[in-house]
């Protein structure tokens, strides 16, 4: 084994992949995957936690591969697997759910707002989310985890649990840290700037799916919401500019450009050139992509043939740190 770091991340196959999703996450990995190993999964045991449709659920996880693919991700040079193809994942989580207090799970943000929204299903799996995500993390001793801000907490639980568990049992697990994307790490509602750009939105106008048409991405974010003042300008903690802090970081985040380089075309211009910029950029980002994902689609045994090759090596790689776990906590192995 060379000395590169280990990589580990994961989407769920939930619902359409948001242009949040996008720059939060998929983007940092594409530039990743040349100075690390990377492994990443579509976490479809983490979805059940709400109520799923089953042959949607089965036709997402392969569309989020193919995915994956399309942004850029190599399939020859990093391991792509579907989370419920190695049982280790649900093997530690059982162990570590013995090693995580009620009390800290109940501090979960995610936790109280999935639990808000579905209050008539809190079963314990949405409770005990948090100890599979660190058991996806830590089964594969990595050491960076990169993710959008909203999954931050999640990962200090995580390195949590691993220190408890290393203070009873010596060095079992790496302890990894989260990697943030400079920009495009929190992603705004274009409806409600001030909250999360999120798949699960009942306003579509919300968010920006990857699959939407690209007529359908420029017009959401031409009538994205903004503020009256008419000045082209971020100012960071000031809600009243949200909507425009957010489509400055859009705006950044997709061209690579310097947010106040951004700004600074559109001195004295209105918002009306500003949004029909970022469309154009946001859909030019978008188009060949989404070509790249049609044209994936139409081959379900690559996809399919991928996921079993990299379910092999994630079982591979897993079996270790589970072997070892199961020896430290005196199962016979
Ligand atoms: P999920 O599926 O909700 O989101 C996937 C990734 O997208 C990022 N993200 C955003 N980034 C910026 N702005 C937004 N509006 C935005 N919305 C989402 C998320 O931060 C995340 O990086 N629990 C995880 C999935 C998971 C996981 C893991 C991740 C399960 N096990 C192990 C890493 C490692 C989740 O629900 O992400």
């Amino acid at each position: 084994m060379d000395d590169k770091k280990i990589i580990f991340s994961g989407i769920q196959p939930s619902g359409n992949l948001t242009l949040g999703n996008y720059l939060g996450a998929i983007r940092q990995w594409v530039n990743l995957q040349n100075d690390y190993h990377c492994i990443y999964a579509m976490m479809d045991m983490h979805t059940i936690t709400v109520r799923q449709t089953p042959a949607e659920l089965r036709r997402r996880t392969l569309e989020l591969l193919a995915l994956y693919i399309a942004c850029g991700i190599d399939p020859e040079e990093n391991i792509f697997f579907i989370q419920s193809h190695n049982s280790a994942h649900a093997e530690l989580a059982w162990v570590l759910n013995c090693y995580t207090y009620m009390g800290e799970l109940q501090r979960m943000t995610q936790f109280k707002d999935k639990s808000s929204r579905h209050a008539e299903n809190i079963n314990a799996g949405l409770f005990t989310y948090p100890v599979l995500m660190a058991s996806d993390i830590l089964l594969y001793q990595t050491d960076y985890v990169p993710v959008g801000k909203d999954q931050m907490q999640h990962i200090e639980i995580c390195r949590d649990i691993a220190q408890r568990f290393n203070s009873i049992y010596g060095d079992v697990f790496k302890i990894p840290e989260g990697m943030l994307p400079k920009v495009g790490a929190n992603i705004m509602s274009l409806q409600e700037p001030t909250k999360k750009m999120s798949k699960s939105d009942p306003n579509p106008k919300a968010y920006i799916s990857m699959l939407d048409d690209m007529n359908v991405i420029a017009k959401k974010i031409k009538s994205a919401v903004t503020d009256s003042e008419g000045v082209v300008e971020y100012r960071e903690g000031d809600d009243t500019k949200a909507g425009i802090n957010n489509l400055l970081s859009i705006m950044s985040s997709v061209t690579g450009r310097a947010i106040d380089d951004v700004a600074n075309d559109y001195a004295g211009k209105g918002y009306g050139d500003f949004k029909a910029d970022v469309a154009e950029a946001v859909v030019e980002t978008m188009r060949p992509i989404r070509a790249e994902f049609d044209r994936l689609m139409v081959d379900k045994k690559y996809l399919t043939d991928i996921c079993a090759k990299g379910a092999e090596s994630a079982r591979r790689i897993s079996g270790r740190t589970l072997a070892k776990v199961y020896k430290k906590v005196g199962f016979v192995i």
